[in-house]
């Protein structure tokens, strides 16, 4: 333990204690300075005030270590003979109205630390609302991504609706094409044979009920790739999709031709959340 030394009430004292032994049972225990009380210990309630080096300060929290070579007064240095106006008022206090003010002092010690409790707990309540608050909001903004991938995917399936007719005609067409070709070099049978085939193309390309039906199969295979087998949302994949058929649609000439407008997309998989 190393070596104090402080001046109280002007007198150079020296003590022998831990570094962390606070200056008011210094003042107490080692130099019988008892008028400096202990009330709350926290240096709230004010009853181990001293003066160091002039100032008012509590000594409860005051460490040794912190005032070595410091000048110390304390309600007994006030005067020699007890005539400052406070070590008057303290003697004339009676021993009833000292221990009520030392009950008062424990009082007001206890209601700090129930408020200091109370203050952690409202800390920690805005800092929890803090965190929900972000949770919630990063939900909100994962609905509002959803929504924006719903309106793109309904978007496309209005374009493809709008297409589908078109595009299942540039099929037939496609597929007139690829049978007249391959007429080249076949014997009698097989070119009668290619040509019913061709015949019933033709008919389909005039059928609008079997254009529409086909297109509307169109619409609805294409519907039906918005969710995975896990329910997730495949929006890319349609979209590739999308524009593969939007190639087809391109690639031929359909002038006018084109069956009766499409009813709504009704059975499909695809269901806004
Ligand atoms: S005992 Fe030091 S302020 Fe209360």
């Amino acid at each position: 333990m190393p070596d104090y030394n402080i001046k109280v009430n002007g007198k150079s004292l020296t003590v022998h204690v831990d570094s962390d032994t606070p200056l008011l049972w210094v003042l107490r225990d080692e130099f019988d300075l008892a008028g400096t009380k202990f009330g709350c210990g926290i240096a709230q309630c004010g009853a181990c005030t001293i003066h160091l080096d002039g100032v008012a300060t509590r000594s409860c929290q005051l460490q040794i270590s912190v005032v070595d070579g410091m000048e110390i007064t304390t309600i007994e240095g006030l005067s020699k003979n007890g005539s400052h106006p406070v070590q008057q008022a303290w003697k004339e206090t009676d021993a009833e109205t000292k221990n009520e003010i030392s009950a008062s002092l424990a009082d007001a010690a206890a209601l700090n630390a129930q408020t200091s409790a109370a203050a952690q707990k409202l800390k920690e309540a805005k800092e929890e609302r803090a965190s929900e608050k972000a949770v919630a909001d990063a939900e909100l903004a994962v609905q509002a991504r959803q929504r924006e991938e719903y309106a793109t995917i309904q978007a496309a399936l209005v374009e493809l609706q709008a297409n589908a007719v078109p595009t299942v005609q540039a099929n037939i067409l496609a597929k007139i094409e690829m049978l007249n070709n391959s007429k080249i070099g076949a014997d009698k049978d097989t070119m009668e044979q290619i040509n019913k085939e061709i015949t019933a193309e033709r008919a389909n390309y005039n059928n609008s009920e079997y254009i529409n039906a086909e297109a509307q199969l169109l619409v609805h295979g294409f519907a039906n790739l918005v969710e995975d087998s896990n329910g997730e949302t495949v929006l890319q994949d349609i979209l590739n999709r999308y524009e593969e058929l939007k190639d087809i649609v391109k690639g031929f000439d359909l002038g006018e031709q084109g069956g009766a407008p499409l009813g709504d997309v009704t059975d499909s998989s695809f269901t806004e959340e």
